[in-house]
């Protein structure tokens, strides 16, 4: 038996194909436009998702033994608004995970409703890109689409309801709605009363690994597949990722580099972040986690090599790059605002301490550390949660780098354990999959069997104390800035 893991990305779509036994048959990716109608507002278009998923189905299938699929399931970005009307069309474009239009939702649902109610009733607060504040800003701002809402999806639940007919949701990618009681994995209905939505427009909820049905017949026919292709619910793109490196079970932690980057921890049992710093989420593996989420990571580096210094070789610009940990540039990584730990949609970017001799390297070289530091920033919270992490690992595209992934054991002073597959999200949906089958008793177990770690970046003490001290510098900056970043870019 085959089967096809579907990463919903936010630049693209990526799917691989897994044999049972957890080797990659075959990768493809389609890319689909992402629009920033105004400064801080990103969305994308559901029928661009299912387009292009399609069509990467079709060229992944090629050449392949169709009749080996058995079954499909995915990893699909976080917390985007997808709404559906009585005819199950697309009301609006999703309003995706980084978008910050709801800083005035959010204040709302964090000091009227109160964080505390909040945190009860869903173990999260209201952040800007969480699904629950877009709810509210749509009843503000287009009334005449919040009246036609007969479904809310996440995206990749988007993409399953194509695939077979059934809304469906699991519960990792529920957590980040704001509208889940993520301990006891029911939908909130306080929190429903709240955004004025009734319990019949939310998906029917999964484990990650439960099949919520199989295949429609004309979608197997198209792909030339069996109509008995199971497809499981899948998880949020960090759950999955989680699953795809074998961060499952207790107190095992893995960052992505993707467009945004994250820390997650894995947890036997319910946790929550005293401070909410931290989202307490449902874990793809039936468990929990705790993750923080910096808006963006990878999407950095790809705005300064791409945008800024016009060029696609990312590792000719970092060979350049000199000493590490020596560099007097700092770059604040809040291009989109910043979620975790800061929790401002008004937070930009920010070069700091450039002089006459700075070099270009040593910009670039700002960019790599100040998504470093300020994933750094989420690990502090988890330890002043009393949370040890003593390693991690690694995925996503920014992983690719080795300098990168040298800056980051050094930042956060602990070995960096880089596992054979990056494709996370994908490799993870691919495995949900196989337990959906029954091929594996349990996630855990199917991350025992299929997970292989093929590096290890250890830290060095000299450079990760003088990264230590970079760090205390860089974490006064954000402080010191947030109000006129309020002043200049707020709501
Ligand atoms: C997680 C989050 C992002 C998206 C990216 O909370 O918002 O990691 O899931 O796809």
């Amino acid at each position: 038996m085959n089967f096809i893991g579907i990463d919903l990305g936010t630049s693209a779509v990526k799917l691989l194909l897994m044999s049972e036994s957890g080797e990659i048959l075959k990768i493809v990716s389609r890319e689909y436009p992402i629009f920033f109608p105004k400064a801080g507002w990103s969305e994308q278009r559901p029928e661009d998702w299912y387009e292009q998923s399609m069509a990467g189905l079709e060229e992944l299938l090629q050449g392949q033994d169709r009749s080996q699929v058995a079954g499909i399931s995915f990893g699909g970005q976080m917390h985007g608004l997808v709404i559906l009307d009585e005819c199950d069309r697309v009301i609006r474009p999703a309003i995706l995970w980084n978008d910050g239009r709801t800083g005035a939702e959010c204040e709302y649902l964090n000091q009227v409703i109160g964080k505390e109610t909040l945190s009860k009733y869903t173990a999260n607060i209201a952040f800007a890109g969480f699904t629950a504040p877009k709810l509210l800003w749509l009843k503000k701002n287009e009334p005449e689409n919040f009246q036609r809402i007969k479904k809310i999806m996440l995206p990749k639940d988007y993409l399953a309801y194509r695939l077979t007919g059934v809304h469906s949701t699991d519960y990792s990618d529920a957590s980040g709605m704001l509208l889940l009681d993520v301990k006891h994995k029911k939908w909130s209905k306080e929190m429903c009363e709240i955004c004025g939505i009734s319990e019949d427009m939310l998906p029917r909820l999964f484990e990650s690994y439960e099949a919520i049905g199989c295949v429609k017949p004309e979608i197997a026919d198209r792909l030339k597949i069996g109509r008995d292709v199971v497809v499981a619910a899948g998880a949020g793109d960090n759950a999955a990722a989680a699953v795809g490196t074998g961060t499952v079970g207790d107190s095992q932690c893995n960052l992505s580099l993707g467009t945004s980057g994250t820390l997650f921890i894995s947890s036997e049992n319910f946790l929550v972040d005293s401070h909410n710093a931290l989202h307490a989420f449902a874990h793809a593996d039936g468990h929990f986690h705790l993750m923080g989420c910096m808006l963006s990571a990878a999407s950095c580096n790809k705005w300064w090599m791409e945008d800024i210094l016009s060029t696609q070789d990312f590792g000719g610009e970092q060979a350049g790059i000199g000493k590490l940990g020596e560099n007097k540039v700092f770059f604040l990584p809040y291009l989109m605002g910043e979620r975790s730990p800061h929790n401002d949609p008004s937070a930009r970017g920010a070069f700091i301490g450039m002089s006459m001799d700075t070099t270009r390297a040593d910009m670039t070289q700002a960019v790599l550390e100040g998504v470093a530091f300020a994933l750094r920033d989420s690990f502090e919270v988890a330890e002043s949660q009393g949370i040890g992490i003593a390693s991690t690992k690694i995925c996503g595209g920014g992983a690719k780098s080795p300098l990168w992934k040298k800056i980051i054991a050094n930042v956060f002073n602990i070995p960096v354990q880089v596992p054979a597959v990056e494709e996370g999200p994908s490799m993870g949906g691919a495995m949900l999959a196989a337990v959906a089958r029954g091929v594996y008793e349990s996630v855990e177990d199917a991350a025992a069997k299929i997970v292989k770690v093929v590096d290890e970046v250890q830290p060095e003490p000299a450079l990760a104390a003088a990264y230590e001290e970079k760090y205390r510098q860089f974490a006064k900056l954000y402080p010191a800035l947030k109000k006129s970043y309020s002043e200049i870019y707020g709501a």
